[in-house]
């Protein structure tokens, strides 16, 4: 059996062209949907990240400003900049990459961004919101799974769903979101004992660790489906996830390419996130 792909590209595309149609709607309201992200320091994988994510804004017609800040800005002057930003009523959406300078706490620096505000959904109120089922914005990662998982139809209802890895902003929310479309859910991580008799279990894996080819066609159960968040590179530089993409096709049901899968989709939620924001924000001067 050969497993159908997951075409992140094209699901993106359809979420895009949602996001367009509802920047419009809003437009013709007197409301112009806005981002700004921030950038302090050089890494350069962030430079990229944050120039696609205000080309994306802008490709839909929401307004995206990128600020960019040296990485010896302090502490102080980025949550001086983000408390305006949250006061600006012009400004819908806030996101500041990360990693942060080393002389940052990043947990402070996101618990100033305004809830109403955290696109990311990065914040301790998002989190809390997701965790009780409460609406609040979801962490763009994680929502973006969902979709793909909606997308092929799958009731997630008593389905087994194992996650590989706890990281705050992807494996811990994809956990709760899987278990509010109520799969039953194992969180697997580098303390897992039998890693292997954990995934051979799931109807659904999604691997989000970090390391190339930790997950093998001996350890999917024959049909499953498979979301690969990795992003990692190969000897030969090239871009790939953690699933051993060749082998574990010939076994799973359905399968998330990289690239092409799970990327493009978390850069669609953001802009779902950003509308959102937007449409919900209260009217300017009220
Ligand atoms: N760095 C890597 N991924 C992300 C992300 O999704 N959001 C932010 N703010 N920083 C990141």
């Amino acid at each position: 059996m050969t497993a159908q792909l997951i075409d992140g590209n094209a699901l993106a595309r359809q979420v895009r062209a949602e996001v367009a149609d509802r920047v419009q709607a809003l437009k013709a309201r007197g409301v112009e949907p806005r981002l700004t992200v921030i950038l302090v320091g050089e890494d350069p994988a962030s430079q990229v990240y944050t120039r696609n994510k205000v080309a994306d804004s802008e490709q839909t017609g929401l307004q995206a400003t990128l600020e960019r800040y040296p990485a010896e800005l302090p502490e102080a002057d980025l949550l001086a900049r983000i408390r305006q930003l949250n006061d600006d009523a012009g400004v819908h959406g806030i996101l500041v990459q990360l990693p942060l300078p080393r002389h940052m706490d990043a947990h402070r620096v996101i618990e100033t961004i305004a809830p109403a505000k955290d696109v990311d959904g990065f914040h301790v109120a998002s989190a809390g919101a997701l965790m009780v089922g409460q609406p609040g914005f979801r962490p763009c990662t994680p929502y973006g799974c969902m979709r793909m998982l909606e997308s092929i139809g799958v009731d997630l209802k008593g389905k087994h769903a194992v996650v590989i890895g706890r990281s705050n902003i992807v494996g811990k929310p994809m956990a709760m979101m899987l278990l509010g479309a109520n799969a039953t859910v194992t969180i697997c991580h580098s303390g897992t004992r039998d890693l292997k008799a954990q995934t051979l279990q799931a109807d659904v894996v999604v691997a989000a660790v970090g390391k190339r080819n930790m997950l093998t066609a001996d350890m999917v159960k024959p049909g499953a489906v498979v979301i690969d968040v990795g992003m990692n590179r190969d000897d030969a530089g090239k871009l790939c996830g953690d699933v051993d993409f060749d082998g574990v096709r010939e076994v799973a049901g359905w399968i998330t390419p990289v690239p092409g899968g799970v990327g493009p989709m978390t850069r669609a939620m953001l802009l779902v996130n950003t509308i959102e924001a937007a449409e919900k924000a209260p009217p300017r001067g009220a």
